[in-house]
Formats: C-alpha cells, sequence, structure tokens
C-alpha cells in the first residue's frame, strides 16, 4: 500500500469543519475499505491470503476510544462464528490472559501510534501470539510492529472525533472476521454469508440516502441543553450506544454515557428525570426488546429519541424519531451510528463549541 492522500482530501473544503465534511465522507471511506475485497459469499484481502489464520483457535482484540468500540463490535462477530474473542481496553490488557501461537491478537487503531495499544500488542508479541493491526495510516508504528496489517482505507482524518474511520474499521474487522472464520478449524463461517456482504457493499448507499435526510438537525434542536444525554442499545447497538455517547462528550462537554438496554434498571435509571434526554437504539435484530427499555424510562419522565428502522411503530414511547434506511440487522447500526453523529454535531454546534479540536483532547494520544 502506498499514501496516497491528496490536498482535497486534506483540506476543508467548502466545510465548516472538518469533522462534518468527515461524516459527509463516509460512502467514499466505505468504497476505499471494500474495493477489491468482496466477491460474492468470499473475502479478499491481499496481505492475508487464504490459510494466514489455520492455527487461531481464539481472538483477543486491543484497543482504546473509538476504535475500541469498533473491536466490542468485531468481537461479538467472532463469538458467533464460534470463536471466543474479547475486546479489551488496551490501557486493561495486563497479564489479563495467557496468550500463544493459538491465539490472534488484533490491534486496531485509526492512527497507529495510540500508546496503549502498541503497549498491548507488544506483550502479546513477546508472549508469541498471531498479531494483526487494523490501521487508517500506512506505514504507521502498529503497522510496522504487527505480524500482518489490515488497511481500512479511509483516508485522513482530521477531525480529533473519530467518524468515517469508525465505519471503516467495523466494515474491516467483518472482513478480517469472514478470513479468521474461513481459515480457523475452531470456527465456521456465517450461513447467511452472501447476505451480510451484499449489505457491507450497498453500505455506502444507504450512507448516502441516510445523509440526505434532515432529522437530526431538529432532534438536537429540540433536546439541546438537557442535564444528560443517554444511549442504549443491545446486541451490535450496544458498541453503537458507547459511540454515541462518547462522540456526544467528546464535541458537546455535555453529560453523556451509554448503556446496554438491559441495564438500565440495574442503576442507570436513578438518574432518570423529565430533563434527561434517552437515545434509544432499535435497529437490529433484538430492537423491541430496547423499545421495552425505553418505555421503562419513559414511564419515568424521560425524553425518548428513537433511532428506528423504517416502518417500525415507536409512536407511543418516542418524542422524536430518527429513522434509518432498511439494510441486514448486523449492518443497520453503522446506519443508526451515522444518525448520532450528526445529532452530536448539530448539538456541538449549537454550542459553539470547538469541534474539530475539543479541549483537552487530542487525535492521538502517544503517551501510556
Ligand atoms: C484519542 C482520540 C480518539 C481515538 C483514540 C484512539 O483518544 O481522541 O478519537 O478514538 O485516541 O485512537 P486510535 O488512533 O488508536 O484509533
Amino acid at each position: 500500500e502506498t499514501v496516497e492522500w491528496s490536498p482535497e482530501e486534506t483540506g476543508k473544503g467548502e466545510y465548516e469543519h472538518f469533522m462534518r465534511k468527515e461524516i459527509d465522507a463516509q460512502p467514499e471511506a466505505l468504497r476505499g475499505t471494500l474495493a477489491g475485497r468482496v466477491d460474492g459469499d468470499d473475502v479478499d484481502l491481499d496481505t492475508l491470503p487464504d490459510g494466514t489464520f489455520e492455527e487461531i483457535d481464539h481472538v483477543h482484540l486491543v484497543a482504546c476510544g473509538t476504535s475500541y468500540h469498533a473491536a466490542l463490535a468485531a468481537s461479538r462477530q467472532l463469538v458467533r462464528a464460534g470463536l471466543p474473542a474479547t475486546a479489551y481496553r488496551a490501557s486493561e490488557y495486563h497479564d489479563l490472559q495467557p496468550v500463544d501461537e493459538s491465539t490472534l491478537v488484533v490491534a486496531v487503531t485509526q492512527s497507529g501510534e495510540t500508546a496503549d495499544t502498541l503497549s498491548a500488542l507488544r506483550r502479546a508479541h513477546e508472549a508469541d501470539a498471531r498479531t494483526v493491526a487494523v490501521t487508517n495510516v500506512v506505514g504507521s508504528t502498529v503497522s510496522r510492529e504487527a505480524d500482518d496489517t489490515l488497511y481500512i482505507r479511509a483516508g485522513p482524518e482530521i477531525g480529533v472525533a473519530a467518524t468515517k474511520t469508525f465505519t471503516s474499521q467495523v466494515v474491516a474487522l467483518s472482513l478480517l472476521t469472514h478470513r479468521v472464520a474461513s481459515d480457523s478449524a475452531a470456527a465456521t463461517v456465517r450461513e447467511d454469508a452472501a447476505e451480510f456482504l451484499a449489505a457491507l457493499e450497498a453500505l455506502p448507499e444507504a450512507v448516502e440516502d441516510l445523509l440526505a435526510t434532515t432529522e437530526a438537525r431538529s432532534v438536537s434542536d429540540a433536546h439541546i441543553g438537557r442535564d444528560a444525554h443517554f444511549f442504549i442499545g443491545r446486541d451490535f447497538e450496544y458498541p453503537v450506544a458507547l459511540e454515541g455517547a462518547l462522540k456526544f462528550k467528546e464535541i458537546t462537554y455535555e453529560h453523556a454515557e451509554g448503556f446496554a438496554s438491559g441495564e438500565l434498571k440495574h442503576g442507570p435509571l436513578a438518574l432518570v428525570t423529565p430533563e434527561t434526554t434517552l437515545y434509544a437504539l432499535l435497529t437490529g435484530d433484538r430492537g423491541e426488546e430496547t423499545l421495552k427499555n425505553a418505555e421503562e424510562a419513559k414511564a419515568r419522565g424521560v425524553n425518548v429519541v428513537a433511532v428506528a428502522p423504517e416502518g417500525m411503530a415507536v409512536g407511543g414511547v418516542a418524542d422524536e424519531v430518527l429513522r434509518v434506511p432498511d439494510t441486514h440487522p448486523d449492518v443497520v447500526g453503522l446506519l443508526a451510528n451515522v444518525q448520532l453523529q450528526l445529532v452530536s454535531y448539530y448539538t456541538a454546534h449549537g454550542l459553539g463549541r470547538s469541534i474539530d479540536k475539543p479541549r483537552n483532547l487530542a487525535k492521538s494520544v502517544t503517551v501510556e
């Protein structure tokens, strides 16, 4: 791979903020991630040929921040393929699990320079694990240190808050999951691989359709200034809820938390008042269950924003709805995430925040 980032890609163009530009660039970023890598019901990753992962029988993913949420999403896919898989916050990877040649350790890092992630990778390497870097930056430290690298090919991301690279990471990790599941004797490729991969290939267009909608701005106007913003989801929508809350706190400086839908009643409900907003992720196979959890919170006075597939009836529960185009249930959460990116952006804009360079945060954290 070579570095081909042009001035058009690294400038702001007609946009007020890089973040908004990068949200809009997701279809293009995804086309980059997918180019030449899907072939019917199979995946072709040039740097990781068939058979690369024959010896692997379990997987650890290590990452920080937004990349951790992508890793958490991937761990669920790997588990469904029959492989024990755990996503670790890289700073918490110390001495947790024994690793050996049958362990695949995947370092997920946009920049390829995050100190905690590199240090987790080094420990795994020393213990003889098989290592793969999933990164955006060609020639980055992680790509030099891992056994193999899978580039996400999302193009440069300037805004401190990660947007397009999260989407591309999840898609790249989905392709990696397919490769590992095909190779490893311990795993099985999903039965609906053809449909799942077709949904990934159709994702750039689905994101374009979503970006043509306008509800996110009015939702943000309706809830700006509330005491707290909570995000709930289950299954694949759980990492999306965590990511929605992280984005929101990073750029709005408002109190935001993400929860597993089922955990709401085990504590967080105590925080709920008529001054809080709950973003309920109702996409995916288990959206109806989350709708019930949102209903329980609604009964305690919370304001509900439903992020829901077309056609789902949410009238009695939701104060506002952000609709998401229909696609495969394991892919649709990425579209829900784009709606949440837009809500965070408009809220931060309305509050006059420093969107591209939030206070106290850095794009790449190179100290442990
Ligand atoms: C910093 C950035 C986050 C990013 C995290 C991990 O905290 O502000 O946006 O998700 O680092 O970065 P990486 O480059 O490893 O994905």
